[in-house]
């Protein structure tokens, strides 16, 4: 084992040098949010200026900061001369505003997607999607966090302070060339990142303090933990939290993976400790182990040559100062209500079966890795479900390495690993779930809301070399509110109207699912759009982010439309 960089936590001289504040992305928030996507410029190493791909930024994007329940209209600004995409990664949207591959936005176009946050509280992030660029847009940069409030969540005696006692932690590890540009889809990312910042140091209060951390990496895999081994909690999984903290020395973060955990600090101040990836103790058949094969056989070019594979390595130092006002000194013994989907209830099983293209222990290895014997093609939907169905998928590992499966659109439940129920930090909703070499991994989901006949949602490996090359499939939900029956002339109710800005849409007809609308101004300029989720036939149209005034609603429907004058007052 290769334990040559944890070593610098031992040495004060070397622990002294070359510690960058961490920097801490900016917030955005509100029923109205602007992002833009460009061509940027950031230096990490004097003298050599790297180009980047930010949003609002040289490099990542802002933490959005969204209520459940909110309705925000997005202006994605794609200021690149390439065609881009922004994916909501995690969130529960339509498959039209939810930025995969099928939704380019063009070059110095933009985007307006629409909708309402239905998502409990957690951490969910946002990243391009456009096929064969998302490796080379996320490594660039272009990726940001999301932060999801909910009431629930703000009940519990938690730290919610962003960047006071609650801070975001994007872990990427990069590759630089000779001339300190991104190398895009390597085996050499030997540098870490930790929300961009090379070496950083972060003053967290002695109190208890909550990190929210996402994998942001295209492959690396880490097996995070402190370096006193002192015991942290994690408290939330990909899609919000867990029903009770688990305490944990070690916590395995793949690729487009989040955790929340608390780190109680209280009496440390003074004291300062790292943040490592133990690589040393990740089994083989893991990007980031000493031998990322389970056989032991085939190699990734330039993997060896890698110092931080197999190795423990620094995150980041986390220097303790004094407490806060009010500062939340206990881990709560409980949090909220999870409970996954009963295996009972599922419709139908949906297996998955993950295998080279070629086989050989370099094809078991390096892929191209296929899904059902097939690899990504844009035309063709491989599987189709039904609007309220729950489904068991069976991912089913026949290579030599772990892969971090990703589906859009929802949340899921591991149901089996191995035939075993999963630990209790997987316990809760996840979005990405790690399935080992030759692991067979059970998920449970349901498809509550959304239909849409023309527009897939994606399911991918989120190792993005392995994406890239073709590991992705794409499902439609299909279902009778994609086509809802009611007579032209029966438009609408929408009240109270005027309003200041939340409308009651109510379409009797229609019992569950979704209808489309979009907003026009007096003048016919468009100015929002949208997807309402009915339930019994009715929905809310929150409109708070548009300014005082009399508006075109048109609600759209296979059938037809039916347009309404609203009338916003404050
Ligand atoms: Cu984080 Cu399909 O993506
Ligand atoms: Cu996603
Ligand atoms: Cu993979």
């Amino acid at each position: 084992m290769r334990k040559i960089l944890l070593l610098a936590c031992f040495l004060p001289t070397l622990l002294l040098k070359a510690q960058n504040p961490l920097s801490i992305p900016d917030t955005l928030s509100g029923n109205s949010i602007t992002l833009t996507i460009r061509d940027s410029v950031r230096t990490w190493y004097p003298g050599f200026p790297t180009n980047t791909i930010g949003i609002n930024a040289a490099y990542l994007g802002p933490t959005l900061l969204l209520n459940k329940g909110d309705s925000i209209l997005f202006s994605v600004q794609n200021q690149l001369m390439d065609s881009t995409t922004l994916h909501w990664h995690g969130l529960h949207i339509p498959p039209e505003d939810d930025g995969g591959p099928h939704t380019p936005i063009l070059p110095l176009s933009s985007w307006n997607p629409a909708f309402t946050v239905m998502d409990a509280a957690g951490t969910y992030w946002y990243h391009p999607h456009l096929h064969m660029r998302t490796a080379e847009h996320v490594t660039k940069g272009a990726a940001g966090l999301i932060i999801i409030r909910d009431s629930t969540e703000a009940q519990l005696n938690l730290p919610r302070r962003y960047a006071v006692d609650d801070f975001p932690l994007v872990i990427q590890s990069r590759a630089f060339d000779g001339s300190r540009q991104f190398i895009v889809e390597t085996a050499a990312d030997s540098v870490i990142l930790v929300n961009g910042t090379l070496d950083p140091l972060l003053q967290v209060p002695a109190q208890v303090v909550r990190l929210r951390l996402l994998n942001g990496s295209t492959d690396r895999v880490y097996n995070l933990g402190l370096q006193n081994n002192q015991v942290f909690y994690q408290i939330g999984s990909d899609g919000g939290l867990l029903n009770q903290p688990v305490p944990m020395s070690r916590l395995r973060l793949a690729p487009g993976e989040r955790a929340e955990i608390l780190v109680n600090l209280s009496g440390m101040q003074g004291q300062q400790v790292y943040l490592v990836s133990y690589g040393s103790e990740l089994p083989d058949g893991i990007y980031g182990a000493l031998n990322p094969s389970s056989m032991g056989m085939g190699s990734i070019p330039g993997y060896s040559a890698n110092l931080l594979n197999g190795s423990d390595f620094n995150i980041v130092l986390l220097d303790v100062t004094n407490s806060t006002t009010n500062p939340v000194t206990s881990i709560p013994a409980t949090l909220v209500s999870v409970t996954p989907y009963s295996s009972t209830s599922a419709n139908l099983t949906f297996p998955v079966t993950i295998a080279p293209q070629v086989m050989g222990p370099n094809g078991m290895l390096n892929g191209p890795f296929e899904l059902n014997g097939s690899l990504f093609d844009m035309n063709v939907i491989n599987h189709t479900t039904s609007l309220g169905y729950t489904e068991i998928w069976t991912i089913q590992n026949n290579t030599a390495i772990a892969h971090p499966f990703h589906v859009h659109g929802l949340q899921f439940y591991i149901f089996e690993r191995n035939g075993l129920p999963p630990p209790a930090n997987e316990a809760g909703r996840k979005d990405v779930v790690l399935v080992y070499a030759q692991e067979t991994v059970k998920i449970i989901m349901r498809f509550e809301d959304f239909v849409n006949d023309s527009v897939p949602y994606m399911y991918h490996c989120h190792m993005l070399t392995h994406e890239e090359d073709g590991m992705m499939g794409q499902y439609i939900v299909s279902g009778p509110s994609s086509a809802p029956e009611y007579p032209l002339a029966y438009g609408p109710a929408v009240y109270p109207n005027p309003s200041s800005g939340l409308f009651t849409i109510a379409l009797p007809d229609m019992v569950n699912g979704q209808a489309h609308f979009h907003i026009q101004d007096v003048l016919g300029k468009p100015v929002y759009k949208g997807t309402i989720a009915l339930k019994g036939g009715e929905g809310v149209l929150h409109l708070a982010g548009l300014p005082e005034g009399a508006y075109f609603l048109t609600i759209s429907h296979p059938a037809g439309s039916s347009a309404t004058k609203i009338f916003i007052t404050r």
